[in-house]
């Protein structure tokens, strides 16, 4: 493992107010409805977790693995699928969980596949979103934090497959 040196960017006690905010809206927006929550695997795991435990809501789990970085710090460009739904989500509230929106092609191939099961609606969310960094126009409902275009690591997020585990938020020191 290439040890980083890291420095800490949002920390626990942010993310966590800032889970409770995205929540409150949701069980505003939601309230009395059903709902289908989806985790993008891998990276939106830990806020997926935390966010679910903060809904007041009649939900259901669903997880879509994707893959885009293919071990490396700036994006392929080239979704890959690695995990589908389990199970039609027609007609069904969708609130699809992202972790990061960096050049935006993850996000809005994650929206194409979702429409293309025609649920009753899509709602958005991503922790983190680098509007530097956006290639195409995407536009996200819930965003948590807005980040300079520089590579983060911790709370889901990893630098080849490591530093998932942090709590918070890390910036990369010497990344070259
Ligand atoms: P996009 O398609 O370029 O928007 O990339 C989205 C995906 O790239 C995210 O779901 C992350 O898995 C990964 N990613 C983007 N930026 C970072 C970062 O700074 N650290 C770790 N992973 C990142």
């Amino acid at each position: 493992m290439n040890t980083l040196k890291l420095s800490t960017y949002i920390s626990e006690t942010e993310i966590q107010k800032k889970v409770k905010d995205i929540a409150g809206k949701l069980n505003q927006t939601f309230k009395n409805k059903p709902v289908v929550v989806i985790c993008v695997l891998k990276g939106s795991f830990m806020f997926y977790s935390d966010l679910i435990r903060n809904l007041d809501l009649e939900l259901q789990c669903e997880f879509f693995g994707v893959s885009s970085y293919h071990g490396n710090t700036t994006s392929s460009g080239e979704v890959k699928v690695t995990l589908d739904l389990t199970y039609p989500v027609e007609d069904k509230n969708l609130i699809l969980v992202e972790d990061i929106v960096d050049t935006g092609l993850t996000m809005n191939y994650l929206k194409a596949s979702m429409l293309s099961r025609k649920p009753k609606s899509l709602t958005t969310v991503s922790l983190l979103e680098k509007p530097d960094a956006l290639k195409v126009p995407c536009e996200v409902d819930h965003v948590g934090f807005k980040i300079p275009n520089d590579f983060v690591v911790g709370y889901g997020l990893d630098y080849q497959g490591y530093y998932r585990n942090l709590p918070y938020i890390a910036q990369v020191q010497d990344l070259q």
